[in-house]
């Protein structure tokens, strides 16, 4: 064997270039090497309690595994995005020039995620999304190393639009906040709307992550259109949802959104939140054996109740268990690890699910009401509900 260990050293964080040098993996120095994960989530601001779940479930995942990914151990590297998309791309080359991670995991902003897509598709290195729905990502941006186990911003969205119709709406005013993540929310729900006959009258933007509302709810009322849609989630959620109770809407205009609006968000909201009707791809009181073990391992683990944002952590976790456990752990094998992952279905708490061409979930959406500060399933707003991922030319 004449590769020397040096040789070994000075390659094993620079992906598969020098593998081929011996046939060796590249983590053959007694096979004791780390695989890095390099976490890039928000631990401050309007979203801290969506990242807190997105660390949470990555880890109960991998603690179900021994802290190890294909036979390696696994060490995490975090930091803090801050929900600042100006900042993403620094902060990934960082982990993975400064840290030398081997894979990207994050984020919970679809803004912040777009800067760290650009830097995994610059740097061919594996990226997995466990929340933010940016279409891109999984769409004119698809690529190989990219991977999402939460959604699109279309998915969750676009059944909205005729659910609101077929309960009668016929005019709506839409409200969000001005970033990606908002404004192909409403859209979705635009394009359902009036595909089934509706009218969007009125789209309200303010901008990330403001929660002065006051002056756009006065507007609303001022409309008298039936119903009104929004995407907030996390902090801006809460505010929200309060808010427009306080204004006397809920007595007026009836007010739906995309699930964020009512996700880890009910002990805050109260009353405030009571029949509120919002379409997801989870639930917490979903009846299956998956959500019932995972619920219980979590609340054992961090004595909380997990939420949305812990389920999608926690696939992203298991979606890298099987790929890295199809390869052996070896991070150089990557057309294998992709196609593996690719492959994949997992029993997620929220009901199987599997990857479309783009590597976003296919999964089932669910109609919610708040009742009882709790999100119960009062239908089913969409079956195998798949991204329409415009733009991928992946699997094309
Ligand atoms: C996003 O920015 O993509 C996002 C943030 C919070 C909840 C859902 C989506």
């Amino acid at each position: 064997m004449s590769i020397s260990r040096r040789t070994i050293l000075k390659y094993s964080s620079l992906g598969g270039a020098a593998v081929a040098t011996a046939g060796l993996p590249r983590f053959a120095i007694g096979g004791t090497a780390k695989i890095k994960v390099g976490v890039m989530l928000p631990f401050t601001g309007t979203y801290a309690a969506l990242g807190e779940q997105g660390i949470n479930g990555l880890k109960l995942a991998l603690a179900g595994q021994g802290n190890k990914l294909g036979g390696r151990e696994v060490e995490i590297v975090t930091l803090d995005d801050e929900s600042d998309p100006s900042r993403a791309p620094a902060n990934a080359t960082k982990l993975i020039k400064g840290d030398n991670v081997d894979l990207l995991y994050g984020t919970v902003h679809s803004g912040v995620v777009m800067g760290m897509v650009k830097v995994a598709r610059e740097t061919e290195t594996l990226l997995v999304i466990p929340n933010a729905g940016a279409a891109a990502a999984t769409g004119a941006m698809c690529a190989p190393n990219i991977f999402r186990t939460s959604f699109s911003n279309w998915q969750p969205a676009f059944p909205m639009g005729k659910v609101a119709y077929d309960k009668g709406y016929r005019t709506a005013v839409t409200m969000t906040w001005k970033y990606g993540a908002g404004t192909e929310s409403v859209d979705a729900f635009k394009e359902a709307f009036e595909a089934a006959g509706g009218k969007v009258v009125k789209e309200i933007l303010v901008p990330f992550p403001d929660v002065e509302f006051q002056a756009n709810l006065a507007d609303i009322a001022n409309t008298k259109a039936d119903v009104v849609y929004v995407f907030f989630a996390g902090g801006g959620a809460v505010k929200f949802v309060k808010d427009y109770a306080s204004a006397g809407l809920r007595k007026t205009i009836p007010l739906v959104g995309a699930g964020f609006l009512t996700e880890g968000t009910l002990a805050a909201q109260g009353e405030a939140a009571e029949g509120l009707l919002t379409t997801l791809h989870y639930a917490d009181g979903l009846d299956l054996p998956a959500n019932r073990k995972f619920r219980a391992e979590y609340k054992k683990a961090y004595g909380k109740e997990a939420d949305l944002y812990g389920v999608q952590a926690y696939d992203a976790g298991m979606l890298l268990v099987t790929g890295f456990g199809a390869v052996k752990g070896d991070t150089a094998a990557k057309a294998d690890l992709y196609s593996a992952m690719g492959r994949t279905v997992l029993d997620s708490p929220r009901g199987a699910i599997s990857f479309s061409a783009a590597h976003n979930p296919v999964q089932d959406i669910y109609l919610r009401e708040v009742r009882k500060g709790e999100n119960v399933v009062v239908g089913i707003a969409g079956k195998a509900v798949t991204d329409p991922a415009r733009g991928c030319k992946m699997g094309a």
